[in-house]
Order: C-alpha cells, then sequence, then structure tokens
C-alpha cells in the first residue's frame, strides 16, 4: 500500500458485529454468548459493573485477547462481513483497521511527538515521502485536537505532554494508520475533567468517520459521547452476558430491563 492511495480514499467507519462471543481465561469463562452490532461511524458505549468483561470483549473486537497466553473464544467477529478471527486474515492486518487507545496514556516518552504520531506507519512498513508525513502529523494531530497546542514543539518529546494532550497523541497516533474502527478503554479515566471535556469533543468530530467503541464508567459520559449503549453485567460469579442494548436515550430514559434502570442511575456497581 502506498499513501497517496490511502490519502485518496480515506476509509469510512466499518460495521463491526460481534456475534455470540464467548471468552474464557483458562477454564474461567468470563463472557457468554455476547452478540453486539456496532454500526458503521457510529459511537457505541460499553457500560456495566467492574469485572464484567468489557475490556475483554473491547480487546476480542481487535484480536487482543489471544495476546494472553490462556486465554480463548468462541464465536465471531465481522468488520464488514469479514471474520476478523479467519485463518486467511493477518493479525496485524486487524490491529491497523481496528486500532485501541488505553486508559492510561501510553506514548513513546522520549520519542518527538512528530515520531509518536507516525511510530504506528513505520510498524506497518508504510512508506512516505517527509512532505506526505509533515501532511499525515498535521492533519490527524487536528483531527484528535492537539494540532494547535503542539505544532510549534512538533520535536519535543511526547512525555513532556500533560495527561490529557498525552491521550489526543495517542489518538493521533492510532488515527494516523486510518483505521475504520477506534476502541478507546476507559480513555478519560486518568484525565481531569478539562483533558476529558476535549477527549470527548475529539470524540464527537470523529464520529461519522471513524466507528468507535468506548468503555467507560462515567454515565454521564456515555450519555455525552455515544449514540448506541451496550450495559453488561456478571451476576454472582457468572460469566459476563449483555442485558440490554440499544439507543443511548432509550437506555437512559426508558430502559426495558430494571436492572439497567439501576445501574445507569447509579444504584449499583
Ligand atoms: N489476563 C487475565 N487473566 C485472567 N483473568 C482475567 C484477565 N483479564 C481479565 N480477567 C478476568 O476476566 C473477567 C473480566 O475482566 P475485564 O477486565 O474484562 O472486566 P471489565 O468489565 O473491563 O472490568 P473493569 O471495569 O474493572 O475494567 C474478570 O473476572 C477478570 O478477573
Ligand atoms: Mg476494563
Amino acid at each position: 500500500m502506498t499513501l497517496t492511495e490511502t490519502q485518496i480514499a480515506p476509509p469510512l467507519g466499518g460495521t463491526l458485529d460481534a456475534r455470540a462471543i464467548s471468552a474464557w481465561f483458562g477454564d474461567h469463562k468470563v463472557l457468554d454468548r455476547v452478540s453486539l452490532a456496532m454500526p458503521a461511524g457510529k459511537v457505541t458505549a460499553l457500560i456495566g459493573p467492574s469485572g464484567c468483561g468489557k475490556s475483554t470483549f473491547l480487546r476480542i473486537l481487535n484480536r487482543m485477547h489471544e495476546l494472553v497466553p490462556t486465554a480463548s473464544l468462541a464465536g465471531e467477529v465481522l468488520l464488514d462481513d469479514r471474520d476478523l478471527y479467519s485463518a486467511e486474515r493477518r493479525v496485524t492486518d486487524v490491529r491497523r483497521q481496528v486500532g485501541m487507545v488505553f486508559q492510561k496514556p501510553n506514548p513513546f516518552p522520549a520519542m518527538s511527538i512528530y515520531d509518536n504520531v507516525l511510530a504506528g506507519l513505520k510498524l506497518t512498513g508504510t512508506r512516505a515521502s517527509r512532505s506526505a508525513r509533515d501532511g499525515i502529523v498535521e492533519e490527524t494531530l487536528t483531527r484528535a485536537g492537539l494540532w494547535k497546542e503542539v505544532r510549534d514543539r512538533l520535536r519535543s518529546p511526547g512525555g513532556a505532554l500533560s495527561g490529557g494532550q498525552q491521550q489526543r497523541l495517542c489518538i493521533a497516533r492510532s488515527l494516523a494508520v486510518r483505521p475504520r474502527v477506534l476502541l478507546m478503554d476507559e480513555p478519560c479515566s486518568a484525565l481531569d475533567p478539562t483533558s476529558t471535556r476535549r477527549i470527548e469533543e475529539t470524540i464527537a468530530e470523529l464520529a461519522g468517520e471513524v466507528t468507535i467503541v468506548i468503555v467507560t464508567h462515567n454515565m454521564q459520559q456515555a450519555a455525552r459521547v455515544s449514540d448506541l449503549c451496550a450495559f453488561f453485567l456478571a451476576a454472582h460469579g457468572t460469566p459476563g452476558v449483555i442485558v440490554e442494548h440499544g439507543p443511548t436515550d432509550v437506555m437512559f430514559d426508558a430502559p426495558r430491563d430494571e436492572r439497567t434502570n439501576d445501574y445507569v442511575n447509579g444504584r449499583f456497581g
């Protein structure tokens, strides 16, 4: 792949469809036949109490679950109707198309802001001219809502940024490889309220272009940023399931299940 091709046709967000996903660590089953469609260009929030399998589910969506030696799974995950787990699919290709932003910002601290943005491209072996690289750095930092704050110090180390800026740098790094889906596991939980707002604005700006799946414990955040919401629950040591999912306003204002109602109103978890 050359860069010009990807620039001419920036792919829009892809549709992710998880079907009957079960997951284990050793013989401990942590998810039981979880199915969820995550539509293209929409923001889907995964909510639920600690330990119910949200992160595990998220990591299954870009094949990071298999990095744990004891981990196994059943079911399938389709990205635009093609199974991420089919034999001919390369893991590196899956992880390029389905990017991940973690709870704790993890830029390469000694590497410059500029090189941090391009780090993913180097890993995928994409070649680019100097001017194309400059273009990607500006474009992705702009999309991540960080360009204005760092354009005069692109050669400073990534570790010199604030926590919120580092998280936006990580978002830019993920976007630079032009993913179709961006997974975010509690991306704001280590951030102050102002940085959190800034990340939420970034999510709103990316919606439509990239499919976003975000795990959050912050119900206000789920209500603000997501179009759709899925409520996970693992009752009394049983594997996690989705109790209810649907449009976010319905989940918050008129859920069908009493447990959803209790959870979104902060009555447990
Ligand atoms: N690497 C691992 N090895 C063994 N068990 C694990 C591992 N990661 C998670 N688990 C177990 O899987 C279950 C689901 O964990 P997971 O991290 O997916 O929950 P979560 O909903 O993301 O929780 P939290 O809200 O606290 O982040 C838990 O019982 C947890 O102990
Ligand atoms: Mg988690």
